[in-house]
């Protein structure tokens, strides 16, 4: 046992974005100053148990960082969040055991043993190096990749690592393709926006977008070694990106919270990628990250991973059905245009404004994907306005393919969009155009909607001056 260390309560992970929460946990405490618990042992690797009352906990300490935990509330053994949930409550010295261990023979009880993934990515890479940064902590846990902290030349940066199951060629191509073009645009100088912008004849929004390359997350390093990849060739150099480290994701926002901001930087990003001829088609609340300045939260759009999508047709399977556009489902991603980025946009924006995806959206989409997939339909209840287009989707998928479907419901579609803008409050919190704008990228009828971003911010340009000037 060495020198009494520091013990504070316990409670701060839990305000870490680490949504999944299995058994294993990572956080970096010392980072976190609100909540109500810190450790700070110092450096090195540490077992500690706490009970309070008759919760149960065992965690396991390395360098500051939680790396396992396990443990018990009542008699019932704690998984996943739970163990979050009983930290939370454990306050005071409730301290039964505490010792230093040897990190290369980690031996803990059995439940920890069974927690512990030191060697197992992505937790094995924590306290080590890869490609010249030192890894602290894992941020987070993607579909495709881990987020991992960590220190290097330039300081402390965000390590985008492809995950071992998705280190296939085809994969690994999209990963420096994806990441590529989120570099040029994160990057891109001024001169070739305003040219850009010269050629789409949207000058007068030059303002709003010769510096919108600050509000997509800059990709600073691309490695990805095209190679085989064995156990210990993805330990030592799996395909990653190293990108500038962000707080959080707006996943985590109340409705409404911040809607005005980051919609005003959402589109300017993604005007700016419209400019120069990319579409994003993954917007969604995790694929928007933030950091806190001086003057408040500043939003940046990541993950391009659905970019390539356009032009030549999609797995539609991967598309997220809260926010895509139903026709780019029903056509499987062919001749998709922009006017979809600018729907997945709009959808985005509701999702923020009311707390929800657009019910019709997620529900069309859920029965059109049923179809293409062959799987049974997921339908959550509708609210009262989309009870008729809920019970002809019943009945309609039953018999018709993709396209078809969508034509049976394109009425009852366009009226339940257009209550759900109504009551979305879109219009009342951004004012301006705003509730024509909502309405006309989130139709089915292509000819009403916005080409692509660009048209759409020269549609709010008055709210956007508006909104710099403030
Ligand atoms: N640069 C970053 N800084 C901090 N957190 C990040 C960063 N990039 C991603 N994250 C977190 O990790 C999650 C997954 O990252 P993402 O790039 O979307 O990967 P995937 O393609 O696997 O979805 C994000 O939702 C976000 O919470
Ligand atoms: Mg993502």
């Amino acid at each position: 046992m060495h020198a009494s260390p520091r013990i504070e309560e316990l409670s701060a992970i839990l305000e870490d974005p680490i949504k999944k929460a299995q058994l294993v946990l990572a956080s970096h405490l010392h980072d976190a100053s609100r909540g109500e618990c810190r450790i700070d042992l110092g450096g090195g690797a540490w077992y500690l148990k706490l009970e309070h009352g008759d919760s149960r906990l065992e965690l396991v300490i390395v360098d500051m960082i939680v790396v396992a935990a396990s443990g018990y509330a009542g008699g019932e053994r704690l998984t996943g969040s739970r163990v979050l949930d009983v930290l939370k409550t454990m306050k005071g010295p409730c301290i039964v055991e505490l010792y230093r261990i040897d990190i290369d023979k980690l031996e803990y009880g059995g439940e920890l043993r069974e927690a512990a993934s030191l060697k197992e990515p992505p937790y094995y890479w924590v306290g080590a190096s890869l490609y010249n940064y030192k890894v602290h902590s894992v941020v987070a846990e993607g579909s495709f990749s881990y987020i991992l902290k960590a220190d290097g030349a330039t300081g402390t940066v965000a390590l985008k690592v492809l995950k071992r199951d998705s280190v296939g060629r085809k994969r690994i191509f999209k990963f420096i393709a994806e990441n590529s073009v989120q570099a040029w645009l994160s990057m891109v100088d001024e001169d070739t926006v305003s040219k850009a912008a010269s050629i789409k004849g949207a000058r007068s929004l030059v303002e709003h977008i010769l510096d919108a390359s600050s509000n997509i997350v800059r990709v600073m390093e691309i490695h990805a070694p095209l190679t085989a990849y064995d156990e210990d060739t993805y330990r030592r150099m799996p395909p990653a990106a190293v990108l500038e480290l962000m707080e959080g994701d707006a996943s985590r926002l109340g409705p409404g919270e911040d809607l005005a901001a980051i919609a005003y930087n959402v589109l300017r990003a993604l005007a700016l990628a419209h400019m120069l001829g990319v579409g994003h088609f993954d917007m969604k609340p995790s694929n928007i990250l933030y950091r806190i300045t001086g003057s408040g939260r500043i939003y940046k759009l990541t993950d391009f991973s659905g970019y390539i999508n356009t032009g030549s047709g999609m797995l539609v399977e991967n598309v997220t059905p809260s926010y895509t556009d139903p026709l780019l489902i029903a056509s499987r991603g062919r001749g998709v245009g922009l006017d979809s980025d600018v729907f997945n946009y709009m959808s985005l924006v509701y999702r923020l404004a009311t707390g929800s995806p657009p019910y019709c959206v997620l529900a069309v989409n859920n029965v059109m994907l049923s179809k293409l997939t062959g799987s049974k339909p997921v339908l959550p209840k509708p609210p009262d306005y989309a009870r008729s287009l809920y019970e002809k989707l019943l009945k309609a998928s039953r018999s018709s393919g993709a396209a078809s479907l969508l034509r049976e419901v394109v009425t009852l579609y366009e009226e339940c969009i257009l209550d759900e803008v109504k009551g979305s409050g879109i219009q009342e919190v951004l004012g301006g155009e705003w509730g024509e704008a909502a309405s006309r990228s989130l139709t089915l009828d292509k000819s009403l909607r916005f080409r692509d971003a660009v048209d759409l911010a020269l549609k709010l340009k008055d709210w956007m001056d508006e909104f710099k000037r403030t």
